[in-house]
């Protein structure tokens, strides 16, 4: 299938009809051209079967990866021309579908009322009064996020921050079996447009205006990462690192544990460096592909990028990032595909570019509610906007936390905790069904509480639970 056969055909003439209707929309028009550039890759590998090449996957060359731990501190002279030279950028497109969020994940309270993008916020100002420099804070939204995102960030018109936005593209999703987008307007109607992942960032940040506006007042590097990262601080020794080398792109990655199986990882392929993600791993070798051993550390999404690079690249319009290929089913049970791609994979692109292996505490996504309850308790501190452990728990690594259903929407999991518990001291908690938690709970050791179909248990208020599995129906 090359442009011009039937299928390519069909899908360009829909988007020309939502053009048309677009009413000479120049941003929607350049959207639905970028998007057709991805269908007709899609159709092409689909129907070429282009599949990775397992034997070329090779575990990634010792000069791929710098230990954080071999990096040093910039000298007091120069950190202040490096940080005027750096750009923060959050990626706050997503909805965080996994937690059923509704609005953007960032404005989800993470501790004294304060949202995720509030404690952004903190840490940049902090950053700038600190060392006296302006470096400004970048949000990356979609049309799923700007609204919520306008309405927090307008409180720091006064603070020592400059905030910037710029939303991502807005693509159709298409019918599974005729390729053709399910869009019948360009109007947002939910379930049939979406952000096509944060590798869009590249075209968006560029359409936006704001990449040139910031190269010409002479900034440098860009650092990216997840919003829901509280962990993803600008580390000085980090940017000396990326200057000192003078590389274009440096991915923070850091070492795997059990739980991190499906991350990203870097490999090297056929000689050269590129992000392998589980979506590409053919069948047959996923299991390879989560072996701790074979691949050591994975991507914890915090880059560090040159801005020209950025420009010279989407100019030159090489920029070609792997398709991920996400399956979905709408509300009316209709199959639909959603084509993305992941801002890492641009890696391959860029020169001199490798990876830091930072310490796990750069990497605190909150994917889940489970890891919402730690990051909510006295686990942590809060530092100027940055998480911190508590030094006050023995062993300095997180105890393993699965809620079950019940908790799995923010939602549901605020409704269930009447305040975070205490778990200082918590290896294991395991909490299964219809299960509420008065104030002041404390947790120890390992707690396992099962509430059976049909029944229901309250912790009640003030309790304190060591090395205990609790199961019945205990109501209040
Ligand atoms: P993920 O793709 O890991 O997803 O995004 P998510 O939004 O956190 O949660 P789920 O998978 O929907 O439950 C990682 C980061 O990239 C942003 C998200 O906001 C998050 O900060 N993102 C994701 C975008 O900015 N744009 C996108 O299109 C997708």
């Amino acid at each position: 299938l090359r442009p011009g056969t039937a299928a390519v055909t069909a899908v360009r003439r829909a988007l020309d009809d939502l053009i048309v209707m677009g009413d000479e929309d120049q941003l929607f028009e350049t959207e639905m051209d970028d998007f057709y550039k991805q269908v007709v890759r899609y159709l092409d590998e689909k129907s070429t079967r282009v599949e990775l090449d397992w034997e070329k996957v090779k575990s990634p060359k010792p000069e791929y990866i710098t230990m954080y731990k071999d990096l040093h501190s910039p000298a007091d002279s120069q950190i202040r021309e490096m940080l005027n030279n750096l750009v923060v950028l959050k990626l706050n497109g997503g909805l965080g579908t996994t937690m059923g969020c509704v609005g953007p994940k960032s404005v989800i309270e993470v501790r004294d009322g304060k949202t995720f993008l509030d404690l952004t916020v903190q840490q940049i100002e902090f950053l700038n009064t600190t060392y006296q420099v302006n470096v400004p804070l970048v949000l990356m939204n979609s049309f799923n996020t700007d609204e919520d995102t306008a309405k927090i960030v307008q409180k720091y018109s006064d603070h020592n921050v400059s905030i910037y936005t710029f939303n991502q593209s807005r693509w159709p999703r298409i019918n599974a079996d005729t390729n053709l987008p399910i869009a019948k307007s360009p109007e947002t109607v939910p379930n049939v447009w979406y952000p096509p992942g944060h590798g869009d960032l590249y075209k968006a940040f560029s359409n936006s205006g704001l990449l040139d506006e910031f190269i010409e007042v002479g900034k440098k590097y860009v650092f990216v990462s997840n919003v829901d990262n509280l962990g993803a601080t600008v580390d000085l020794n980090i940017l000396q690192h990326l200057h000192e080398t003078q590389s274009e792109f440096i991915m923070e990655v850091t070492d795997k544990t059990k739980a991190d199986i499906k991350g990203g990882t870097i490999i090297d392929y056929d000689g050269n460096i590129r992000l392998l993600e589980i979506a590409q791993v053919p069948k047959l070798f996923v299991d390879d592909f989560k072996r701790v051993k074979k691949f050591k550390i994975f991507n914890t999404n915090n880059l560090w990028i040159d801005l020209k690079a950025i420009r010279n690249l989407v100019d030159s319009e090489t920029l070609d990032l792997d398709l991920i290929i996400n399956k979905k089913t709408t509300d009316s049970g209709e199959s639909v595909i959603q084509l993305e791609t992941a801002v890492g994979a641009a890696i391959k692109y860029f020169s001199r570019a490798h990876g830091v292996n930072v310490p796990r505490s750069r990497f605190l996504p909150v994917k889940s509610t489970s890891d919402l309850f730690l990051i909510t308790s006295d686990l942590y501190i809060l530092k100027n906007g940055k998480l911190d452990m508590n030094p006050a728990r023995t062993f300095q690594t997180a105890p393993i936390v699965k809620l079950g259903d019940h908790f799995k929407k923010v939602k549901d999991y605020q409704a269930r905790f009447k305040s975070p518990p205490m778990i200082l001291e918590l290896d294991h908690l395991s909490v299964t069904g219809d299960v509420n938690f008065g104030a002041n709970v404390t947790l120890t050791g390992t707690v396992i509480i099962v509430a059976n179909h049909g029944a229901h248990i309250d912790i009640p208020r003030g309790s304190v639970l060591n090395d205990k599995v609790v199961s019945g129906d205990l109501r209040l």
